[in-house]
């Protein structure tokens, strides 16, 4: 982190992209497209945050609150990490400009109330202190040690309702081996389905996938600036959706996310033609995978 993220954090942001974190343009748009279908659908339940460092995800998350609706975050902010090595996971990314208050100040810019801040481990978060069954919404983003995402992926099965959305960070970085084994762990021995995959989070449900994805499919994402492929886990179909254009500018405390990967002459082909026409390049792209597996 650099002299000018420690300002940036002190000072009252003008927009949420001058807010330091790591929360990206593909990110803040699938948080978006999925937080307003489950507003289109009618469906209430509380949010839930676990990580939210200087609030730059927190504030996007507010926005989608509604009447009635509680949103939750908790963080260790600058309280005692639990353990040895969350103690060095803290040190040595956040330490130098995470402070409860510079979070409060800056979820405060654009809201007029706080959340419920729950200053702690998120392993306090298993007392069942956020009802079961209440969530809509939860994004796990604290602690990329195994033991504790593994912990946390366990409360937000139990605190998200039916058709719940959970968004896992960091599922498959170099630095986050940890992240990426209780993330597709969740998915092999506890049920966690994939919706879809950006460069940075995972997206997944223990309610109704499929129709998730049957409404995700209806947007012409790539018209909209994305990147998409499909990719098939171990039978879960589920898409990647990657931006392509510029970054918001706003100091930020991170390095550019890795560029998605796709072979060249194909991501040509996708994105030069137009969306019915790329849909139908990814059916016979599938179909000719189908047909390739059955030859083995
Ligand atoms: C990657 S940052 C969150 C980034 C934020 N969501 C954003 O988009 O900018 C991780 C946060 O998790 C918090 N954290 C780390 N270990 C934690 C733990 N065991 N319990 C609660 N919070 C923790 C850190 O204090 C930090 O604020």
């Amino acid at each position: 982190m650099t002299s000018a993220d420690t300002a940036t954090a002190a000072r009252v942001p003008l927009t949420p992209d001058d807010v330091p974190g790591w929360f990206w343009k593909a990110d803040q748009e699938i948080f978006t497209w999925l937080l307003d279908r489950q507003k289109a659908a009618g469906t209430t339940g509380d949010l839930m945050e676990l990580g939210a460092y200087l609030g730059r995800s927190a504030i996007l998350l507010g926005r989608h609150l509604q009447p009635g609706e509680t949103f939750t975050v908790c963080d260790l902010f600058d309280s005692e990490a639990p353990d040895d090595e969350n103690s060095a996971e803290m040190a040595m990314s956040y330490r130098k400009t995470l402070t409860r208050q510079a979070f409060e100040t800056n979820y405060l810019a654009f809201h007029n109330e706080l959340p419920t801040v729950i200053q702690a481990p998120t392993s306090v978060l298993a007392d069942g202190r956020v009802a079961a069954d209440s969530c809509r919404f939860v994004h796990i983003d604290a602690s990329h040690l195994y033991e504790h995402v593994a912990g946390d992926i366990l409360v937000a099965r139990d605190v998200l309702a039916k058709d719940g959305i959970v968004a896992l960070d960091d599922y498959r970085s170099e630095h986050t081996p940890g992240v990426a084994a209780a993330v597709w762990e969740a998915v092999f021995l506890l049920g966690l389905k994939p919706i879809c995959l950006s460069p940075e989070k995972f997206y997944g449900t223990w309610g109704d996938e499929e129709a998730a994805k049957r409404e995700l499919m209806k947007r012409d994402w790539l018209a909209e600036g994305f990147r998409m492929d499909e990719e098939i886990i171990a039978g879960h179909t589920c898409y990647r959706l990657a931006w392509d254009g510029p970054q918001p500018t706003g100091k930020t405390a991170a390095s550019s996310p890795a560029p998605a990967q796709r072979s060249a002459a194909r991501r040509l082909a996708l994105d030069v033609l137009p969306p019915i026409a790329t849909r139908a390049a990814r059916r016979a792209m599938r179909a000719a995978r189908a047909r390739g597996a059955a030859r083995g």
